[in-house]
């Protein structure tokens, strides 16, 4: 049996179905630190009486009292807090409660481990960009097929394609970067239940105290709002997707029918029965885990969407779906790059992909209109049994080599020289975030530090034991 306060006895399993003690692990020490800012702020004011302090010291200690803190049978991380510091801080305790909920409390505290976790993913997902644009200069030259419905379209470059990839990864790098300093990055704190207190807490304090960069101002939005966490799931799972395309491609290319690459022998197993095969297995797992994030998020979404506004212990459940997703996109990344850093490319050099180019030269040559061009090459095609050599010929024309129609590429195009320009300004930018990211991150981490420095600092000063 679980005494609820000020409810009686709830049997445990009751208890247990409406609980997030398990959860609450995963941000256990935003959620201390984020009472920790409250009850400081409540004491710097002078809100509370100066004794209180002791009860700031015990806060401090319980950062590194996970275990024990959850180890209670509760409802919740803010109930086995209060009640854990109630154990040591004696009546002191009970101050934690004033001016603040844990609906304004669990909102800040998914925000700060979700600022950590997404400064994980940027870092990571730079990675990989270096990765890809190191792999694309060593390869500007080596000419694969672009395709269109799986079939060998155009010539184009290793380099051209690795390109895309890199645009794919660095346009969800932006969206979350956005998304981390303009909506994460904003504190809920001090909004109460729902619509604030008559405490004077002054916010803007409260965030800074936390190292947000500022205030989410309405308080029915900070505290029962969840759309930062599904705009975050919604780039990661469009993330995971396009990562889960760049797998499909490589899963395709490396079979023995088109065999355009050679995945490195760490990322393959064999069969257990036919020892000839390579099978492309941290492929599909990055090709799964799409689908996996994308079942997040629509749990997430199903989750909130029938919610009235204001908190509602839905919300409790749709916090299930969020870190999940996030370590599950971290790892894709890094066996993506790994992969990429290795694979190897086979050139290829298939004359049919040199059809339009030899279209467009008949336009040129001849002065006719594309359609016209492209009918009689067709024709061409079909009296020779598709064979683009002896169509050519029978138009008594000369094959462009595949150097001239690489060359004669336009912006965007694989043009191995337009290609090396493009990687510099790309490798320009990934310098640049990585610069914004590092300045960021020692920011916020500092911030916290700060914040646990600046309590003991000021006990200390104040002689509270
Ligand atoms: N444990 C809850 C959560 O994680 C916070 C508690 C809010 N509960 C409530 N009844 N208002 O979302």
């Amino acid at each position: 049996m679980y005494r609820k306060p000020g409810f009686g006895d709830q049997p445990d399993w009751i208890r247990e179905y409406t609980s997030s003690l398990e959860f609450d692990r995963k941000i256990y020490s935003a959620v201390v630190l984020t009472a920790l800012a409250h009850l400081f702020h409540l004491w710097e004011k002078g809100l509370i009486p100066e004794e209180a302090g002791s009860a700031l010291k015990c806060l401090v200690e319980a950062l590194d009292k996970e275990d024990e803190v959850l180890s209670g049978e509760f409802e919740d991380v803010h109930e086995a807090l209060e009640a854990w510091l109630l154990d040591k801080a004696g009546k002191h305790a009970g101050w934690l409660a004033y001016g603040k909920s844990r609906n304004d409390q669990v909102s800040t505290a998914l925000r700060l481990a979700l600022r950590k976790e997404i400064i994980r993913l940027l870092w990571e997902i730079n990675r990989l960009r270096g990765t890809l644009l190191g792999k694309a200069e060593r390869n500007l030259n080596v000419l694969i097929p672009a395709f269109t419905h799986l079939r060998p379209a155009q010539p184009s470059t290793v380099a051209h394609y690795l390109l895309h990839v890199e645009r794919e990864v660095s346009v969800h790098w932006r969206t979350l970067w956005y998304l981390l300093r303009e909506v994460i990055d904003l504190s809920p704190l001090g909004s109460g239940p729902v619509a604030g207190s008559s405490v004077p807490l002054d916010r803007g304090r409260l965030a800074e105290l936390l190292g947000f960069s500022g205030v989410e101002e309405n308080t029915i939005f900070a505290t029962g709002s969840r759309t930062f966490a599904s705009l975050v799931l919604g780039s990661i799972a469009s993330l995971a997707v396009a990562l889960s395309r760049v797998a499909e491609d490589l899963i395709v290319w490396s079979t023995s029918q088109f065999s355009i690459v050679r995945l490195p022998d760490r990322h393959v197993s064999t069969s257990s029965i036919m020892p000839q095969k390579r099978n492309p297995v941290t492929l599909e797992i990055i090709r799964a885990v799409a689908g996996d994030i994308l079942g997040s998020l629509t749990s997430f979404l199903t989750i909130t969407k029938g919610i009235p506004s204001g908190y509602n212990l839905d919300l409790q459940e749709a916090n299930n779906h969020i870190f999940g997703p996030l370590e599950k996109i971290i790892n894709a990344i890094k066996v993506m790059a790994d992969l990429i850093d290795d694979i190897e490319f086979r050139e290829v050099r298939d004359i049919q992909l040199l059809a339009q180019d030899v279209a467009e030269r008949l336009v040129k040559e001849r002065g006719i209109a594309y359609r016209e061009a492209h009918s009689l090459l067709a024709k061409a095609l079909r009296e020779n049994g598709w064979d683009l050599k002896k169509a050519v010929e029978s138009l008594d024309m000369e094959l462009p080599g595949f150097e001239e129609a690489i060359n004669s590429r336009g912006r965007g195009g694989p043009n191995p020289e337009r290609m090396s320009k493009e990687i510099s300004s790309r490798r320009k930018l990934l310098r640049d975030d990585i610069g914004r990211l590092t300045e960021f991150e020692s920011l916020k981490l500092s911030a916290e530090r700060e914040l646990v420095e600046r309590v003991r600092r000021t006990l200390e000063r104040k002689h509270i034991e």
